[in-house]
């Protein structure tokens, strides 16, 4: 899988792990030690790949505590960036709630794959409040392409194509007969500014890993146009 991702031009993956519940976060405390491992696992391969750590973490309230208990859940070991694993029904009654805790403890959440979750099939306004208050998406390469049905697929382009995604990522879980899907997914995007792709494949992640905030979106209309309207409608802080 490594091989894989390098081949796709990766250079360093966030290994993320699922935290399900309260029992997982004393369970996280081995991921650092498991991260080292496989690095130097990858060394000795001579496969050229940076591995950092991280976690997927179900949206609980119990995660401000985790966090301030040193438990390596969040991206990078930075206690900056909070990968959200959104599950694909409906989402959690508390999120709202604890994306307003963990900005305000200087946590930036980021939402996972979006659009795979009923919420967001149904209407992409429910995003707007998240992004408006400084939350981030991630959408999964996989979904470019029609890994996950029709309804992701056609979500997944519109996040991207109104650059509301802060990330693209492979959420890659074990090695793929259809290669690697970064670059896969990378070219589903081919009426994308180049600037914006390498953002949420480069410049983005690369501030993650290094704790750094990510550049906000300027929303300039924050009411989703009428369905065939997507491109061009948002601006960007240049
Ligand atoms: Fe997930």
């Amino acid at each position: 899988m490594g091989r894989q991702e390098v081949e796709g031009g990766t250079t360093t993956i966030f290994a993320t792990p699922h935290v399900y519940t309260n029992a997982d976060f004393a369970k996280s405390d081995s991921f650092v030690e498991r991260v080292c491992e496989l690095q130097e696992a990858f060394d000795a391969e001579e496969v050229g790949l940076k591995i950092a750590q991280g976690a997927e973490v179900f949206p609980m309230m119990e995660i401000i505590d985790a966090l301030d208990a040193g438990h390596p859940i969040s991206l990078g070991g930075k206690k900056k960036h909070i990968l959200l694993d959104l599950p694909l029904g409906q989402s959690p009654m508390i999120l709202d709630k604890l994306t307003f805790e963990l900005l305000a403890a200087g946590v930036t959440p980021i939402l996972a794959h979006p659009e795979r979750t009923a919420p967001v099939q149904e209407s992409l306004e429910v995003l707007i409040p998240f992004l408006e208050r400084g939350v981030l998406c991630q959408v999964n390469a996989g979904s470019l392409f029609g890994k996950y049905g029709p309804q992701a697929q056609k979500r997944g382009h519109e996040i991207l194509s109104m650059q509301w995604a802060a990330f693209l990522a492979s959420d890659k879980h074990r090695p793929s007969s259809k290669g690697p899907m970064l670059r896969y997914g990378k070219s589903q995007l081919v009426g994308l500014p180049g600037e914006y792709l390498e953002e949420i494949t480069v410049r983005n992640p690369g501030l993650v890993l290094a704790g750094k905030s990510v550049p906000q979106i300027d929303y300039d209309i924050l009411k989703v146009p009428k369905e065939k309207k997507f491109l061009g409608i948002f601006k960007r802080r240049s």
